[in-house]
């Protein structure tokens, strides 16, 4: 459920309607409403109650600072994945004793950064990079909490490029050397080995591969535990999908996942940690973007919007669905039309969705893409010096402006001309 809703023929964010904001901002923009992130926040949060946790949204999803504080006033802790990430948790004020470090590629910068800082922990994911870490501390004269990445070999049965849990993914170490890899954490100075983490994967849709995952973490902490370490944290990762059709079957509830959570690694007396990215934030946005021109093509008719993929990827890069729907909604029962729905980019990737049928659209009019929140302004660039667009924020009847647009001048003003030149 989110709170982008028509009322009385036109669509709203919360109590804000969309074009109001479209009038003082102009398009595109990204919006977003607090009560659909909040919910979803505690959807998680309420799941796992009864358990030791702590929900760590994935930032990387959506990292506005207005975002992140708004969760972590909540009582979000965060996953970050960059030293970038990590100064924008702290600068939206959440504490280092909340933020837990995932990645494949931490730097020693970045390390040196979060461990000085008090960081919750380093999610390890391979022998170098755990080598470099016990180097960090022990010139720091600190200790790191780790816990180390296993990779399940399980299929998340996702897009190929979002899987992470196979054989084969570069993510994580495989379980099968699991046991001689924290023998080693162990030996190692300035490490102290606290937990187990696991990410198999996003947008999954079925419950079952996290069940072969968690089952694989429950054996694996009483092998460790028999093998001397102390295992007392879980890191469950993040992945649960959402739905991006309305029509489509909708994927497993937070109370679900919760359930199968205590299911399978309840006994265990740890504390659980969860990072779950899409579900928070990604039904909690969407981007409002407006008609160019409609063109008539030799076999197909184009709608030509100011949003491109510049703005929001995810269609050119992974082919992904987004509904898009009228800001002023369409009479029932009215006549649709298919159309490529297009971007102004010059590349005809700049493609959001082919041969979708709309309702009859003008120039001028609003369109909204749904389920935009996660990996949606995050992932955009200036590709074709097109200015980031703005990000709105709603709550009840009130909206800010928690990004602004650049100007052109602002954009120009990044680079520098060599004296030579
Ligand atoms: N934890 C780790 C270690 C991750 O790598 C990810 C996502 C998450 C948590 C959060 O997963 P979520 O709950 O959001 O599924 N750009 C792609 C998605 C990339 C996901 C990367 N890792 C997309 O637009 O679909």
């Amino acid at each position: 459920m989110d709170h982008f809703l028509y009322r009385d023929g036109e669509l709203y964010a919360e109590d804000v309607p969309i074009a109001a904001i479209a009038a003082q901002v102009g398009t595109p923009f990204y919006c977003y409403s607090s009560a659909t992130l909040l919910r979803h926040y505690r959807l998680f949060d309420d799941a796992l109650e009864g358990t030791d946790h702590l929900v760590c949204f994935a930032m990387k999803s959506a990292s506005n600072q207005a975002i992140l504080k708004l969760l972590a006033d909540a009582g979000a802790g965060m996953d970050v994945v960059s030293g970038g990430e990590y100064a924008r948790a702290r600068a939206a004020g959440v504490p280092g004793d909340r933020i837990v470090f995932s990645g494949v590629g931490k730097t020693r910068d970045e390390m040196r950064m979060a461990l000085t800082d008090g960081i919750r922990q380093f999610n390890v994911e391979s022998e170098p990079e755990m080598h470099a870490l016990s180097e960090v501390a022990t010139s720091l004269g600190l200790t790191a909490p780790i816990t180390v990445r296993i990779n399940p070999d399980v299929d998340a049965k996702t897009h190929e490029k979002i899987s992470t849990g196979k054989k084969g993914d570069k993510f994580g170490i495989p379980i099968s050397r699991a046991r001689e890899v924290y023998a080693l954490a162990a030996s190692l100075p300035g490490l102290q080995v606290i937990g187990i983490d696991v990410h198999i994967g996003s947008q999954l849709t079925e419950l079952e591969p996290f069940e072969l995952a968690y089952q694989k973490v429950a054996e694996l902490t009483e092998q460790l535990r028999a093998d001397g370490h102390t295992i007392t944290r879980l890191d469950l990762g993040g992945g649960l999908g959402i739905p991006y059709t309305r029509s489509n079957q909708a994927p497993p509830l937070p109370t679900e996942y919760g359930a199968l959570i205590k299911r399978t690694v309840g006994h265990l007396g740890c504390e659980i940690e969860i990072e779950p990215g899409r579900l928070i934030s990604g039904n909690a946005g969407i981007m409002v973007s407006k008609v160019i021109y409609l063109k008539s093509g030799e076999d197909r008719d184009f709608l030509i919007l100011d949003g491109a993929m510049n703005d929001l990827t995810r269609p050119a890069m992974y082919g992904a669905y987004h509904d898009i729907i009228p800001v002023i909604e369409a009479e029932p029962g009215v006549d649709q039309q298919p159309f490529d729905i297009v971007g102004p980019v010059c590349e005809s990737g700049d493609t959001f969705a082919k041969g979708r049928m709309m309702p009859p659209v003008a120039a001028g009019d609003l369109v909204a893409f749904r389920s935009a929140g996660a990996y949606g302004a995050v992932m955009s660039s200036e590709y074709n010096t097109r200015p980031l667009i703005p990000e709105v924020l709603v709550q009840d009847d009130q909206f800010a402006v928690i990004r602004a647009r650049p100007t052109f001048d602002d954009i120009i003003k990044r680079d520098t001309i060599p004296p030579w030149l």
